[in-house]
């Protein structure tokens, strides 16, 4: 399976991280190289590395590069932190990071840069654990001949191993069950489109590809069953912040009376943020939406844009959470 394919790792001399530039999928698959906390920062901030807790293993990983090739800890971490504000494994990860840093310097008997690498390479490993257990979890919920809707990509190609929302649908495919998947492409970066419908034909799971503004009326032809979706930032009282659109998922499940699950590990969930309002909210560039994905102009130069990468998903309106510790339903 196409899950074991490793997408982020140290190169030999642990000078360099190699990452899957997945600004080029489905068209290349190419690998890069970063060495340095700029290049780690351009590389999440441009989402050649994307997906919370990639992102999260990424920043770990090239934080012990940077070190490695002579940076200042606390500058090389300020400035991989500063690269996407709404993922909170980013912020979670680098301060474990720091956290593991200072035991290291109390305990000369350690190289810190070889402990450190341990770290990151534990947080890569946990994820990956992590995310076999949430599809354990979430695959229970999955019938023969169910439709599944899902938004954004949540999977292999956004966590250290197997996805948070695309797991459940990985082991149900093991477990022999049959069923049909239905990805939204995901505007304006096509996540969607580009990843998950990848990643899924990759895996031979009987994929169908839909335009955003689709859902709804599939939905009312009683094609969608359930939707499983990621997370960026979790609240303490369950509001979501995930891939724009989701909220309009959500609201066209709830009047549909479909199940609306989000999947996440537990490092997704701040309670340092009360609510969704608390939760920060990426803005990013309007050529985003005015090209096609930075390619073909689809909009009049100089029009006005909007371009909020996430969006919060109401508590209320989420039948439930799969975490590495199971089934929560609200
Ligand atoms: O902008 P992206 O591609 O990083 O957004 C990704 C999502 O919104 C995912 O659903 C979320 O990070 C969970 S990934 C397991």
């Amino acid at each position: 399976m196409m899950n074991d394919w490793d997408i982020c790792f140290f190169t030999d001399d642990g000078r360099a991280l190699r990452v899957l530039d997945q600004t080029l999928l489905p068209e290349q698959e190419r690998f890069i190289e970063l060495r340095s906390s700029e290049a780690v920062a351009e590389a999440i901030s441009r989402l050649r590395v994307r997906g919370a807790p990639l992102i999260g293993i990424a920043a770990a990983m090239g934080l012990c590069v940077a070190l490695t090739n002579g940076e200042d800890f606390d500058e090389a971490k300020r400035r991989i932190v500063s690269a996407r504000p709404t993922a909170v494994n980013l912020s979670w990860a680098l301060n474990r990071m720091e956290a593991a840093y200072s035991e290291i310097k109390k305990s000369s008997s350690h190289t810190p840069i070889e402990k450190l690498r341990e770290e990151a390479l534990l947080i890569k490993q946990e994820d990956a654990k992590t995310c076999y257990r949430i599809g354990q979890f979430g695959s229970q919920l999955i019938k023969d001949g169910m439709g599944i809707l899902t938004h954004c990509n949540a999977g292999h190609l956004a966590t250290g191993h197997y996805g948070t929302a695309l797991a459940p649908i990985y082991a149900a495919a093991e477990a022999g069950r049959r069923f049909r998947v239905y990805a939204d492409e995901t505007r304006p970066l096509l996540q969607g489109a580009r990843l998950t419908a990848y990643e899924l034909t990759r895996n031979n799971i009987d994929t169908t590809l839909i335009c955003d503004n689709m859902a709804a009326s599939l939905m009312a032809q009683h094609k969608i069953d359930m939707v499983f979706v990621g997370c960026d930032r979790v609240a303490a009282n369950g509001d979501t912040a995930n891939k724009i659109g989701t909220l309009a998922v959500a609201v066209l499940a709830k009047h549909f009376g479909i199940p609306f699950y989000v999947c996440g590990p537990l490092s997704s969930f701040d309670n340092q943020c009360k609510t969704g309002a608390d939760i920060v909210i990426e803005e990013r560039g309007g050529e985003e939406i005015t090209s096609l994905h930075y390619l073909k102009p689809m909009a009049p130069s100089g029009v006005h844009t909007f371009n909020p990468s996430f969006d919060v998903t109401p508590h209320e309106l989420i039948t439930g959470y799969i975490t590495e510790q199971g089934i929560n339903k609200n």
